[in-house]
């Protein structure tokens, strides 16, 4: 910047319209190809010398100065923010018969047998978003991220109009949930406007949310005609209302727009009867919905009903039916999993089904291909699908399209059953199909290239190492480098030290890397050399081996020594309450196998492991086995059980020397008797309310 003092007034001008060109061309490079032509830190000083030459020229300011375009650096993405309450998804059901039968559990659940109110109102199809006010002001706004971890989108949430910056009258802190949404209209003429300046087009109003919320220039944000209905909160300081009718009212009066369809019903058949008029009027309301929410009324009862690990029990998502459309099948491909599943793909002709094109389609295994479920039973009317067959896809919400049917009348003459194949596609190892198992698998373990490179992209993803800058793109360039490959997870430790050893084709000269972003990238890797446990036994991919089950593993062995020496002890594993056999096996299978295991011992030496603790639930009742007996009065077994469960308690079907404590009802026989003898704690169920504190 020395040369700033010298600048003559024409030169400024000059420069100044030179940094703006350059700057919007950046800017269009990331936010349109999502791909940055120039590093950050090259960005930010092309941002500060504007400035700097603004700050000594004001007069010469361009009308449209870069300095004026609000928001975080470009690339930097958005702040995480951790929701103060998890953000769920909804149970699915399909038709009248999974409505009843929701209606059926919630009263079960709760062993209600009189009147119960729902309310209906529609399933907006956007993107949901968390708004929270501390003392009436908008302090924060977070999309849905993961559900435990968000984006904070909070500059560009304050561009949308029918977002409330202040609220009159609100508890301290008012956490308001919903949908932003785009209107049709708008979105056909966001759309004529993109097209006309020859930027993208969206496929759907709801890409075309997602995409107008996420981005970087809260300028952007404004400039797009997004909406938000209110229909659910997370954290309050005081309660909204008694029912899930008088909160919707209460978020209403303090500003927000909350959808006109909500309605009160008293029976299943009044909520079905409101599915139906919601339905026919699906195609004039003017935004997108698919399909109808059902709540439990009484916020009482929901706090009873409780959530499942993903979804609220007091709650349902009543779809609309997928939309359909004929195509060709073209080809079926085979694709090798990280657990060398073979799965079948459909190649298929391009469709347009419910505003996005399909051209592939999951064909899942053999038998789906053949006619047949997993039990055996004919699907689509026990039609196979075969190369160049009609076929009808659908969609059914975000899911991966399916093949519905197969017009056999349009079947290309001389077509075959689809045979899949014995051998892996990839690597020519056997792919046998082993007793009970839906799929064929690939034996070829670490030599599978496929198996290899998915096992990569796990190894790096969210729940596990989690690298900045080296996701599912960067692991296939990578894999299939030859002068810098990452065969293995213990190579990408070793990537800046290798790097650093070869003189002639440094990363940082290649394409799409320079000095910072290479930095950068060996940073997140250095970060990362420590880890722990839990994520460590996840990163590994080993089948069976999922995220809730690599953590129970980690808090009961607490550390990687500890967890070694009894990884192939199939008693010792099984012990662990919620550690199957199947995974046990399949744990035993991978510490025994000699390639399988130098990887993770290669693996392990590059990294310093952090000790889990075992599990931290300050429950009176957490770890302790419990039996419920005899008549419960204050709470179903359903509910019993669940609550126990959900504050660390296992709750047993018999008593034996495991059990901690009995709780017993009215009517309590045998196993009261049986807890007597073994001189186990005995309560009734008001001392059991009373000691987990209900
Ligand atoms: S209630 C605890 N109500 O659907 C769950 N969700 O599939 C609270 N959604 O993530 C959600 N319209 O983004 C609720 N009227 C509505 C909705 C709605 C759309 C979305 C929401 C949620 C997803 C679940």
């Amino acid at each position: 910047m020395d040369d700033l003092e010298n600048l003559t007034k024409d030169q400024a001008e000059a420069e100044l319209a030179r940094l703006a060109r350059l700057i919007a061309a950046a800017n269009s490079a990331y936010h349109g190809a999502d791909a940055p032509e120039i590093s950050d830190a090259d960005y930010d000083a092309l941002k500060r010398r504007n400035a700097a030459i603004e700050a000594r020229f004001p007069a010469l300011k361009r009308a449209d100065s870069p300095s004026e375009r609000v928001g975080a650096p470009v690339s930097d993405g958005f702040a995480k923010v951790r929701h103060a309450r998890p953000m769920l998804s909804l149970e699915n059901a399909f038709d009248d018969a999974d409505v009843a039968d929701f209606d059926e559990r919630v009263r079960s659940f709760l062993g209600h047998s009189g009147p119960l109110s729902y309310t209906a109102e529609p399933k907006i199809d956007g993107l949901s978003l968390a708004l929270r006010y501390e003392n009436g002001k908008l302090v924060q706004a977070a999309t849905r991220g993961d559900g435990e971890v968000g984006e904070n989108v909070t500059e560009n949430a304050r561009t949308i109009a029918d977002i409330p910056q202040t609220l009159t009258g609100a508890p301290a802190v008012v956490e308001v949930r919903g949908e932003v949404y785009m209107a049709h209209a708008d979105f056909a003429a966001l759309n004529l406007r993109q097209a006309a300046a020859g930027e993208k087009t969206f496929a759907n109003p709801r890409n075309a949310a997602a995409g107008s919320l996420r981005q970087l220039d809260a300028k952007i944000t404004a400039a797009r005609p997004l909406r938000f209905f209110a229909y659910t909160w997370g954290e309050l300081s005081e309660p909204l209302g008694a029912t899930q009718d008088a909160s919707i009212n209460r978020m209403k009066s303090l500003g927000f727009q909350v959808n006109p369809l909500t309605v009160l019903c008293h029976t299943p058949a009044d909520l079905l009867t409101h599915y139906r008029t919601i339905e026919a009027q699906r195609a004039t309301l003017g935004y997108d919905i698919d399909g109808v929410v059902y709540k439990v009324n009484d916020l009482a009862l929901q706090a009873r009903l409780g959530f499942r690990s993903t979804t609220p029990r007091w709650a349902v998502a009543h779809k609309f039916p997928a939309e359909l459309a004929w195509t060709r099948l073209l080809a079926i491909d085979i694709q090798v999993g990280r657990t060398g599943a073979l799965s079948p793909v459909a190649r298929l002709q391009p469709v347009t089904v419910g505003g996005v094109v399909v051209s592939n389609a999951t064909l899942h295994n053999e038998d789906y291909i053949a006619g047949r479920d997993s039990k055996g039973q004919p699907i689509r009317d026990g039609k196979d699908i075969r190369l160049g067959d009609w076929v009808q896809v659908y969609r059914a919400g975000d899911v991966i399209p399916k093949i519905a049917d197969v017009d056999l009348a349009q079947r290309p003459t001389g077509a075959t059953p689809y045979q899949m194949p014995h051998i892996c596609p990839e690597c020519a190892s056997p792919a046998p199909r082993a007793e009970g198992d839906a799929v064929r698998r690939c034996t070829g373990g670490l030599i599978c290239p496929a198996q290899g490179v998915e096992r990569l992209k796990h190894f790096v993803s969210r729940g596990a190492f989690d690298i900045e800058g080296l996701g599912a793109k960067q692991i296939e360039m990578f894999f299939a480098d030859a002068i810098l490959p990452i065969k293995t997870p213990a190579d990408i430790f070793t990537l800046a030290s290798r790097d650093a050893d070869n003189p002639l084709q440094k990363l940082k000269n290649r394409e799409g890397f320079g000095e910072t972003s290479t930095a950068k990238l060996f940073a997140a890797i250095e970060a990362r050399r420590t880890i722990g446990l839990d994520r460590l036994i996840f990163a590994l991919g080993i089948r069976h081996v999922g995220e809730t089950s690599a953590s129970l593993l980690a808090r009961h062995y607490g550390t990687w020594a500890n967890f070694v020496a009894h990884a192939t002890d199939l008693a010792d594993l099984t012990a662990i309450d919620g550690v199957g056999e199947t995974l046990a096996e399949s744990l035993i299978a991978a510490f025994t196998n000699p390639a399988e295991r130098a990887a993770i011992d290669a693996l392990v030496a590059h990294l310093t492991i952090t000790p889990i603790a075992a599990a931290s639930n300050d429950s009176p009742v957490a770890g302790k086995t419990v039996v419920f007996t005899g008549t419960l009065e204050r709470m179903t077994r359903a509910e019993a059980k669940a609550r126990a469960e959900a504050l660390g308690a296992k709750v047993a079907g018999s008593v034996s020397a495991k059990t901690d404590i009995l709780i017993a009802g009215p009517g309590a026989g045998s196993k009261a008797k049986e807890a007597a003898k073994l001189g186990i704690l005995t309560i009734d169920e008001d001392a059991w309310l009373a000691m987990i504190g209900a």
